[in-house]
Parts: structure tokens; C-alpha cells; sequence
């Protein structure tokens, strides 16, 4: 953790390291007969970086709407900093949680800066609308929200991007903006669904320092991540979710050693290079692949 408090370095949304930011208890969501997550406790301090992870529909998706008032959960509770929170996405951001999403949602015809400052929208008076409108209490906030984006592309590293059309950006330069568009909030939690999903290793390993970065601000992070070297590398206490319910949880060695994780979802420990691990993987089904090509044609060219 840092120590630097200057007003410039540190998430106005900061609490004192250790304190209790996120608490749910008891999460359960089920759509009809589905339970899609069961009676799931989480708690993410000041200062940590948490990885929530699990196969695909394992919950962690459904779980996080919980979390952000997308979904109002069907049993149990969830805390930010001690206050139960409201069922509504835009008072659950006011409150201090902002995320990102699996798919990602930009505005694609706005500018990379217009999209940070209409996630400032909830932290300037003037609001959204007037944000859109441009009505008179907008220009007054609007030279102290840019100079507040411009520094967070900065911080993410799209500062030369201002102006440029948010579609335009190539994909992992999009993730970084939505993280951007998040932190314009001044959260002291971000939720990250899943940020390195299409990233190339550079841009990934570019992310986990961001992410760390993004911690050493005073924001605590929760994250939803398939890249098991990732979430090992950057979580301070890992949670496996598998069908709906939480499994096990600790740090990293807790979790990559627990025989029930292995079975249920790593299928390996990791002790190794689980990248060449995947490598050797799909030589060897190319290699099967090949010599099954005269019998199957077709297959070969499915990507
Ligand atoms: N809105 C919804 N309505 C019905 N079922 C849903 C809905 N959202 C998710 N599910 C189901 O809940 C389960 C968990 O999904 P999800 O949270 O997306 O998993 P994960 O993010 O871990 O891959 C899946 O079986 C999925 O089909
Ligand atoms: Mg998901």
C-alpha cells in the first residue's frame, strides 16, 4: 500500500487501509427454477485487490449484478462501507461501486473524453442530462470534470486519445477506457468483469499493473477473471465460485493447492508455466487434429 495522500494520487472515494468496504451476505439470485447463485458471503477490504473466479455459468456475472443493483438479489444483503445498498445501478455508483462490464459498453460514436465525463455524471451536480443538454450549470462544472478525465486517461495511459472516437479504439484500449469511464466516478470499489478478455499477453500484463495502480489510489478491486496467471499473480484472497455457490476461498497458494478447486475447475495445479501447459494442449489436438483432417474436413478451419 502507499502511503502518498496528496489529493492528486488518491480516489476521493479512499478509506482507511483494512476497513470493510464491500460485505455481502447470504447472496442468492434465482431466475425461476435456476439458482444461479446460493447463499454466496463475500467481503472485499480497503487496500485489496479480490478475484472472484469460477467456470462459465458459474454465477460470477450474476453475482456481480447483485452487487451493482442490476439485480436485486432474492435472499441476503449487501453492504458498502456499512450501508445496505439501494436496488438502482446509478445509486449503487453514487454510493461508491463502479464496474465494467464482460461485453464491453461504450459509447461508440463519443469521444474517448466524452465517454469518461458522463461517468462523472454522478459526482457533478449537474447530472447526466445536463451533461448531455449542455444547459448553464454545465459549463461551470465542465472545466474542472475535463481536467479531471483528461487525468484519468492519463492514469490508464489513453491521454494522446482524448479526442479520438471511442470505436475507433482497438480492443484493449477500450477495456482501459471503460476502466477510465469506472474510476470517473471516484469509486472506492471497482468490480472488473472478466478486463483482459481478448487481450494479447502485453496488454494483459499492462492491465495488472493498471489494476495495481488503480489499488495503490485507495480503490479497492474485485475481479472476474479466466486468465488463472492473472488473478494469482495480482489477488491479495481468491473466491471459486462453482454452480452458484462459493467453494472455497483464500490466497493464492489456498486455492491453486485445494483438491476440490483442481477437480472442479483448474484441472491442474499451476505450480509450472500453465501458458506452455496450454501450448503443449493445443499442439497435441493439432497434431490429433491433422491426423484426422482426411477423415473430418472442415474442422480445421473453425477460428
Ligand atoms: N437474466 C438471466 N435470466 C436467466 N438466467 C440467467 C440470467 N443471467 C444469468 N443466468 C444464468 O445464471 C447462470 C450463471 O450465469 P453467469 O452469472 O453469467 O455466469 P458466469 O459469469 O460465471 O459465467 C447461468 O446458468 C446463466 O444461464
Ligand atoms: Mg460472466
Amino acid at each position: 500500500m502507499t502511503t502518498d495522500t496528496t489529493t492528486k494520487d488518491t480516489s476521493p472515494g479512499a478509506s482507511a487501509p483494512g476497513t470493510t468496504v464491500l460485505d455481502a451476505r447470504g447472496v442468492t439470485m434465482r431466475f425461476g427454477g435456476l439458482t444461479a447463485v446460493r447463499d454466496v458471503d463475500l467481503t472485499v477490504s480497503s487496500g485489496e485487490i479480490v478475484g472472484l473466479i469460477g467456470p462459465n455459468g458459474a454465477g460470477k456475472t450474476t453475482f456481480f449484478n447483485c452487487l451493482t443493483g442490476l439485480y436485486i438479489p432474492t435472499e441476503g444483503e449487501v453492504r458498502y462501507k456499512g450501508q445496505v445498498l439501494p436496488p438502482k445501478s446509478f445509486k449503487v455508483t453514487a454510493a461508491g461501486i463502479a464496474r465494467t462490464f464482460q461485453n464491453i459498453r461504450l459509447f461508440g460514436n463519443m469521444t474517448v473524453l466524452e465517454n469518461v465525463l458522463v461517468g462523472r455524471h454522478t459526482r457533478t451536480k449537474e447530472g447526466f442530462w445536463s451533461a448531455v443538454l449542455r444547459g448553464p450549470g454545465f459549463h461551470k462544472a465542465e472545466a474542472a470534470s475535463r481536467e479531471r478525465a483528461t487525468e484519468l486517461l492519463e492514469f490508464v495511459g489513453l491521454g494522446a486519445k482524448a479526442d479520438h472516437l471511442a470505436r475507433n479504439l482497438p480492443y484493449g484500449e477500450q477495456r482501459k477506457l471503460e476502466i477510465a469511464r469506472a474510476l470517473a466516478s471516484e469509486p472506492g470499489l471497482l468490480l472488473l468483469d472478466e478486463p483482459t478478455a481478448g487481450m494479447n499477453p502485453q496488454e494483459t500484463r499492462a492491465a495488472e499493473e493498471l489494476i495495481f495502480a488503480i489499488r495503490d489510489r485507495g480503490t479497492a478491486v474485485l475481479v472476474i477473471e479466466h486468465d488463472m496467471r492473472f488473478i494469482f499473480n495480482l489477488c491479495d484472497r481468491v473466491a471459486v465460485l462453482v454452480q452458484g455457490q462459493k467453494l472455497v476461498e483464500g490466497d493464492a497458494a489456498t486455492v491453486q493447492g485445494d483438491e476440490r478447486v483442481i477437480a472442479a475447475y483448474i484441472g491442474e495445479p499451476l505450480e509450472n508455466d500453465p501458458g506452455a501447459a496450454e501450448a503443449a494442449e493445443v499442439e497435441a489436438a493439432e497434431a490429433a487434429a491433422e491426423a484426422t483432417t482426411d477423415a473430418a474436413p472442415g474442422k480445421e478451419n473453425d477460428r
